[in-house]
């Protein structure tokens, strides 16, 4: 098996953004400025924020972080929300997901200025990324596209199953490879929990793109050789030897795959930080975009 290591990419991003920033700071010009906004007390989504601010530390851009209580109504996170649009310092934010039930997600992302929406999720953002035309694209996809790049993985023409379709990871991504562009032109599956004969679409395809948070769901036995895994997965399972009391696994069983003719992205190290260098690079987008 061979490692996709998206840690080593993700730095080499991250390189390549503070570059800009050095630069820009040396031209006296704005300091990239990306704010997170993050509700309730979700644990994981607390540490992906922390991993976002720490990056943007990381790369010389300024950071801020926006934080409520669980118990934030809708109407008052709204308001934030336009505070936050019409405060001229900061170049692009996030809502981190997933918000609490009382609120709704489509209501909030629908209300980010389409031009700070680093995140990719606003509706028109969403439309230009399925149109082909330039925009801030979502960054998990964003990140899965730049390891294809990158590893020179040629997709034309191959087959591309997509196991999850949300509209975070799975939607989006099976739009990307589907496009008529260069790493891309692929044929793309898009498998979900109504879909049958799953391990038969597994067994056909070249490469396998996994975004169900089910931990160790895909085995060996279910890939062909030379196949492509891409693991979003993120999932936090039991683990007593860990200070923590417990382990992040990915989707896949990467040590089923050991002595396996594969490619693969292990889970941490592999998409999770790409995630982050993207929008990294997507905040710089909307900085540039603000010259
Ligand atoms: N929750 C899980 N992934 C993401 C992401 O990429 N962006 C935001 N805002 N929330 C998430």
């Amino acid at each position: 098996m061979k490692i996709i290591d998206g840690k080593k990419i993700s730095n080499d991003v991250l390189d390549e953004i503070k570059i800009v920033v050095d630069e820009r700071i040396k031209n006296r010009k704005k300091v990239p400025h990306l704010a997170a906004v993050l509700v309730g007390d979700d644990g994981p989504s607390e540490t992906y924020v922390k991993s976002k601010i720490r990056a943007c530390e990381r790369v010389g851009f300024n950071s801020s972080l926006f934080k409520f209580d669980m118990d934030i109504s809708q109407d008052e996170l709204l308001k934030e929300i336009i505070k936050i649009n019409e405060n001229q310092d900061i170049d692009g934010f996030i809502v981190q997901l997933p918000l609490p039930s009382n609120i709704e997600q489509e209501k909030i992302l629908t209300q980010i200025s389409p031009n700070k929406d680093v995140d990719g999720f606003h509706p028109y953002n969403y439309g230009k990324m399925t149109l082909g035309i330039d925009t801030f694209l979502p960054a998990t996809p964003a990140g899965i596209v730049e390891l294809i790049k990158r590893y020179k993985i040629e997709l034309s023409g191959k087959k591309c199953l997509v196991i999850g379709r949300s509209q975070i990871v799975g939607l989006p991504i099976s739009i990307l490879l589907g496009q008529n562009k260069s790493y891309a032109n692929a044929t793309v599956t898009v498998a979900h929990s109504q879909t049958k004969h799953l391990d038969l679409l597994c067994a056909s395809s070249n490469i396998i793109i996994s975004a169900i948070g089910i931990p160790n769901f895909l085995k060996s036995s279910m890939v062909s050789d030379k196949t492509v895994i891409i693991d979003v997965g993120i999932s936090r399972i039991e683990d007593s030897t860990s200070p923590r009391g417990y382990k992040i696994v990915g989707d896949v069983d990467i040590e089923d795959f050991r002595d396996r003719d594969i490619m693969i992205t292990p889970v941490p190290g592999g998409v999770g930080p790409m995630t982050i260098a993207m929008l990294l690079q997507n905040t710089l987008k909307a900085c540039q975009l603000n010259d």
